[in-house]
């Protein structure tokens, strides 16, 4: 059985006190799915301090170098003394906006693999215009494949994926339960080309525009095992719920 996975994304959102409004309203809670806030770097310490068992750390983006003169970026092995226990790769919103390719998002995640324990979720996902002309699984098998040629099979176990359709991102559209299902599965798929045992524990969350009311649907689907939040996530009693569904 695979567990549940529900991760809360704030991208460049939060302050301290909403790093205090989570510990507070998560300090005793309990849940059946795997809780994951990926707050700014920043913040990481202030959540440490506050020693909230139910809630895992990650960071959102890290370098594909150990170390050097790369001013603005974060190493893994950093990451990994804060005890970040996940880091998301290869976001639209870095693909898009800083142009981050599929080999530079290959050679991020393989270094994390490689030099620490840290958890890659990889995100993947088709624009509207790639939908519409019939190409999204050749664009999300293109994007997959670039990572998984690239990683060492003996480190395919620590992978999660994260299904991202671009055109559901902060739009308010969702994928259907079927969309989703549709091409989680076909996710799975790709990664049973490369090992058929790891592809039925793979945890494959789906995100874009996910909320308290459309939630429960993803959840039934046979292939979705959780889901990356964005706007939900900064909303405290909304992502509680959502936990709540997911067990
Ligand atoms: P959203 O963002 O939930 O606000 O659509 C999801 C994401 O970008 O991870």
């Amino acid at each position: 059985m695979r567990r549940k996975l529900v991760a809360g994304n704030w991208k460049m959102n939060g302050s301290l006190s909403l790093v205090n409004a989570f510990c507070e309203r998560f300090q005793a809670a309990n849940f059946g799915a795997e809780v994951l806030l990926i707050p700014p770097y920043l913040y990481i310490p202030a959540f440490q301090s506050k020693k909230t068992d139910t809630i895992q750390l990650g960071v959102q983006n890290l370098s594909s170098f150990s170390e050097g003169a790369y001013t603005g970026e974060i190493s893994a092995l950093m990451a990994e003394e804060f005890k970040v226990v996940y880091s998301l790769f290869g976001h639209s919103e870095r693909r898009q906006l800083f142009n981050e390719t599929d080999q530079v998002v290959a050679e991020k995640v393989v270094f994390a693999l490689s030099a620490t324990q840290i958890k890659p979720i990889l995100c993947v996902g088709e624009t509207l215009e790639e939908r519409e002309a019939g190409n999204a699984f050749d664009v999300v098998s293109k994007q997959l494949k670039a990572v998984l040629d690239a990683v060492d099979s003996k480190d395919l176990g620590r992978l999660v994926i994260a299904y991202e359709p671009v055109w559901a991102i902060g739009t308010g559209k969702t994928a259907t339960p079927e969309q989703a299902q549709e091409m989680h599965a076909f996710i799975r798929q790709v990664v049973s080309e490369y090992n058929v045992a790891i592809s039925q524990e793979i945890q494959l969350l789906y995100g874009g525009s996910v909320n308290v009311a459309n939630a429960a649907g993803l959840f039934q689907k046979q292939d979705i095992d959780g889901a990356l939040i964005g706007g939900a996530s900064l909303k405290v009693n909304d992502f509680f719920e959502i936990c709540n569904l997911a067990n």
